[in-house]
């Protein structure tokens, strides 16, 4: 079974996906992680050297590769990835997926915290700019059939409401 997780950035998907792999003794694969082997390169080194189009090439590349190759896993998508049609419906038709909701004020307060660094996220006016996403991408995520509140529930119990829901 693939298990995919998808949702704004700060939404916790690679701690969920995490704790659902070591429950199902799933492999856990995060596209981020991945793209950042693959290029010997931080996500915010690639997306200033090499630009989004090429960062959005290989994360499309890695996704698919991986949902059409590996039989058991559990994927952190990228909070952007599905934005890509060809990718959105490769993740709707060959996995169990799931998204995990958060409002902006929430993604602001993670993303100071966080160590990670999010290009898309980096400046001035970051309320502005996560909402201005997050619009842009609502139709998007809708498409994926199960939702859960990532403020309202710790990632042990999303990982538990997901393992739940599961054939
Ligand atoms: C992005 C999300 C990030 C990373 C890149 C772009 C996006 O991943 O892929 O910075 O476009 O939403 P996370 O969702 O893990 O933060």
């Amino acid at each position: 079974m693939k298990i995919v997780l998808t949702g704004f950035m700060t939404a916790g998907k690679t701690t969920v996906a995490k704790i659902i792999a070591a429950k199902k003794n799933y492999k856990f694969y995060d596209s981020d992680q991945l793209i950042e082997a693959k290029e010997k390169m931080t996500i915010k080194e690639i997306f200033k050297l090499k630009g989004e189009k090429y960062f959005r090439k290989i994360e499309k590349e890695i996704i698919m590769n991986l949902l059409k190759t590996k039989k058991n896993l559990v994927l952190a998508t990228g909070g952007g990835s599905i934005i890509n049609k060809e990718l959105r419906n490769l993740i709707l038709e060959q996995s169990e997926s799931f998204c995990l909701d958060l409002s902006p004020e929430a993604v602001l307060k993670r993303e100071k915290k966080s160590k990670i660094q999010r290009p898309l996220l980096a400046g001035n006016n970051k309320l502005n700019k996560v909402k201005k996403l997050l619009a842009k991408r609502k139709k998007y995520y809708q498409q994926i059939p199960i939702h859960f509140d990532s403020e309202t529930n710790s990632a042990i119990e999303i990982a538990d409401l997901i393992l739940a829901e599961l054939p």
